[in-house]
């Protein structure tokens, strides 16, 4: 687990605290978005509260499992992003804490339904749509059309040309395999994913790796979401991303304290922090191109943009019980992950 107190370890992020005098307590959060999001956060909740923040990244379906594992003696305080479904699962598995924030009101409706629906133990933060990136000089060199649609990466000339990441470690993936459900109904989604499967050559863990590997050319074809390959364009990658003509799923982004945090009070203050337009404004920054929750927040003009995509009417409540997704993932490892291809 890579947890460690302030400075310790490369992978995790630390903060010396911009105000020692002040700081009378910790916190420690559990990241589930971009490290250079999380150490900026964390460096800018330091000098405001002085409160020291250890932050420990992983992706969503990898902290879930993290707090299933730890719940009779939490170590996090607060899990701060990653996508939605894990942290409706924790809420209701009864693993994060009810809290009904003052800023609520002020947030976009699907940020607040995120929280009715949890009962206030979650709540929407970001927002972000799935899709495929291409790296534009791989498919120049092998002349191939650029993809419109999902039922594009199945096209028997891309065997191992595509990547995604695996449902059981990443949220992003979870989406994706929820997405193809919900598109193409259950037995045409495993039916997709059966077929897609011939094509990736990897499974990745964490959600964006298909986009950072697609930017660099180590696979041509990524499934992730578009907000993530949005980024490595903008650093220079010949990438280009393609919200599917069929349609696509999205995520909520989400936050959560941790049931039983023994930095309670951090942990809340945290959490009003990081629903303050002006932490969320620090996304763009850390180059994340997520939309906001907070109307206030400046949406970068980077962020693709929801509004113009064919989005489903993603079913939250559905796809964020604990009971739907342990099926889809077993069924998604027995019926795709594990076989040959
Ligand atoms: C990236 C994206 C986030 C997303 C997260 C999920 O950080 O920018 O929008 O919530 O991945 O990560 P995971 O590894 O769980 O798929």
């Amino acid at each position: 687990m890579r947890l460690v107190a302030a400075g310790a370890l490369a992978l995790a992020i630390s903060c010396v605290a911009a105000q020692p005098a002040r700081a009378q307590s910790q916190l420690t959060v559990y990241c589930s978005v971009l490290a250079d999001w999380c150490q900026l956060m964390a460096v800018e909740f330091e000098k405001r509260t002085g409160i020291r923040t250890n932050i420990s990244q992983k992706g969503s379906g990898e902290t879930l499992a993290q707090l299933r594992a730890e719940a009779a003696n939490p170590r996090g305080d607060v899990w701060w992003g990653g996508t939605g479904d894990p942290h409706l699962q924790a809420a209701e598995l009864g693993l994060t804490e009810a809290y009904r924030s003052p800023s609520l009101e002020a947030l976009l409706p699907w940020a607040r339904r995120q929280a009715e629906q949890s009962r206030y133990r979650t709540v929407g933060i970001y927002a972000g749509a799935l899709g495929i990136a291409f790296n534009s000089e791989l498919l120049a060199r092998k002349r191939l059309p650029e993809p419109r649609c999902w039922k594009d990466l199945l096209d028997p000339a891309l065997r191992d040309e595509v990547q995604m990441s695996n449902p059981a470690s990443s949220g992003t993936a979870y989406t994706a395999v929820a997405t193809f459900v919900q598109l193409f109904s259950e037995e045409g989604g495993f039916d997709y994913l059966g077929r897609l499967h011939r094509n990736v050559s990897q499974y990745t863990r964490s959600g964006p790796a298909p986009a950072r590997n697609t930017a660099r050319g180590e696979t041509m074809f990524g499934i992730m979401f578009l907000h993530d390959a949005v980024a490595e364009a903008i650093e220079g990658f010949p990438v280009k991303v393609v919200s599917p003509c069929e349609g696509t799923g999205y995520e909520i982004g989400s936050m959560s304290i941790v049931k039983g945090a023994r930095n309670m009070e951090a942990a809340k203050r945290w959490y009003e922090f990081a629903l303050t337009p002006e932490a969320q404004g620090l996304a763009a920054r850390a180059k994340s191109y997520q939309t906001p929750s907070h109307p206030g927040a400046v949406v970068p003009p980077q962020a693709p943009r929801l509004a113009d995509m064919k989005l489903i009417d993603y079913d939250f409540a559905k796809y964020g019980s604990s009971a739907e997704r342990r099926r889809l993932i077993e069924r998604w490892e027995k019926d795709v992950g594990s076989r040959a291809k």
